[in-house]
């Protein structure tokens, strides 16, 4: 018997485990109510008293060691879990954290205003709710101007003229009348139109209006500021001023840039032209700077305005306007890594 109690005292030593149910098995298998342990000590009454002495210590370290393992593997049970709540494991390799990205509009109009800030363009903003004066009117279009039907405009009142404004250049007259020259500045919003919606135009969109006045500003300043402008948005400084018109610039020009006809998307942007319109400009008319109070004779300025869809669409070979507005998990998703 001595014989068999040391052998269990080895198991019990050897037991070993991490689970809540297997301790309480080993437990009641040693220590229950009808364990081992009972059934040693009932089996102890008969022995040999010649033999008690040495048994009954057997007995009583088997007893001990089993307590104190079950006592051993609750505690480890217990700090494991508080450790781990506490800690985490340090090796694990960290999740992934997700990040959000920019919309695309957003990401392009912050390029357009970094350009611009860079040679000391400072940044402006006026209200989509605007009056006929600040629209139209001081932009040299009267009432009745033919070209006001240019911009198909949602009025919200008529009389007086309240209207969602059909562009930022509505901006730079705000700008103009309170600002004294020299002005250098940009004018990035949203502009409404009634248009039917399609792949190529929206009623919502984004343009940035740029203005410059200053004493002997000339068209090759615009140019210049232009060419530049292309350069650092599109890498491509090839651009060429095709004569157009708008009431609030005279002369008025349409600006295209040199894409190149390297690739078939190419052909097919350009319409096999290898040019590609991305905004109208000109030398700011007399009558607009009369009408915010600027002396024409004193000072000239140049003007431009382009839109961002239109832009964006360009670098990142968006078909379709309306993919902007949809939010859609999956195309803005793939804007992550622009900043
Ligand atoms: N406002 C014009 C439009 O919405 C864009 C524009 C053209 C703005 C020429 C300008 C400019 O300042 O000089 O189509």
């Amino acid at each position: 018997m001595l014989d068999k109690v040391n052998k269990l005292i080895i198991d019990v030593q050897a037991f070993n485990t991490k689970n809540k149910e297997e301790i309480e098995v080993f437990r009641i298998k040693y220590l229950g109510n009808k364990g081992i342990l009972k059934e040693l000590f009932n089996a102890f009454k008969g022995v040999d008293s010649t033999l008690k002495k040495d048994l009954g210590q057997a007995l009583n370290n088997l007893r001990n060691t089993a307590v104190n393992k079950v006592n051993e593997l609750k505690d480890d049970l217990t700090k494991n879990t508080t450790k781990k709540f506490v800690y985490g494991d340090l090796t694990r390799p960290s999740e992934a954290i997700s990040l959000g990205s920019r919309h695309p509009i957003a990401i392009v109009k912050n390029r357009i205003v970094e350009i611009f800030s860079r040679i000391g363009f400072n940044i402006s903003e006026g209200p989509e709710i605007e009056d006929d004066w600040h629209n139209f009117t001081a932009l040299n279009l009267p009432k009745h101007h033919p070209a006001r039907d240019m911009q198909d405009t949602f009025f919200i009142e008529t009389d007086p003229a309240i209207l969602l404004r059909t562009h930022t250049s509505s901006v730079q007259v705000r700008y103009m009348k309170n600002n004294k020259p020299p002005i250098r500045t940009i004018s990035p919003g949203r502009v409404f139109r009634n248009e039917d919606i399609s792949a190529r135009a929206h009623c919502i969109f984004h343009q940035v209006e740029g203005l410059y006045i200053d004493t002997d500003v000339s068209f090759a300043d615009l140019k210049q500021t232009l060419s530049y402008f292309t350069k650092e948005m599109f890498g491509k400084s090839k651009i060429r001023l095709r004569p157009s018109y708008f009431p609030f610039t005279e002369p008025s020009a349409e600006v295209d840039i040199y894409w190149g006809l390297e690739t078939e998307i190419d052909y097919k942007i350009t319409k096999g032209t290898g040019w590609l319109e991305i905004m109208g400009c000109g030398m700011v008319d007399p009558n607009v700077l009369k009408n915010t109070n600027i002396d024409p004779k004193k000072y000239s300025g140049f003007a431009f305005g382009m839109g961002i869809e239109r832009i964006a669409m360009l670098l990142y070979q968006i078909p379709d306007i309306r993919m902007f507005y949809e939010n859609d998990i999956r195309f803005l998703e793939q804007f992550k890594s622009v900043l």
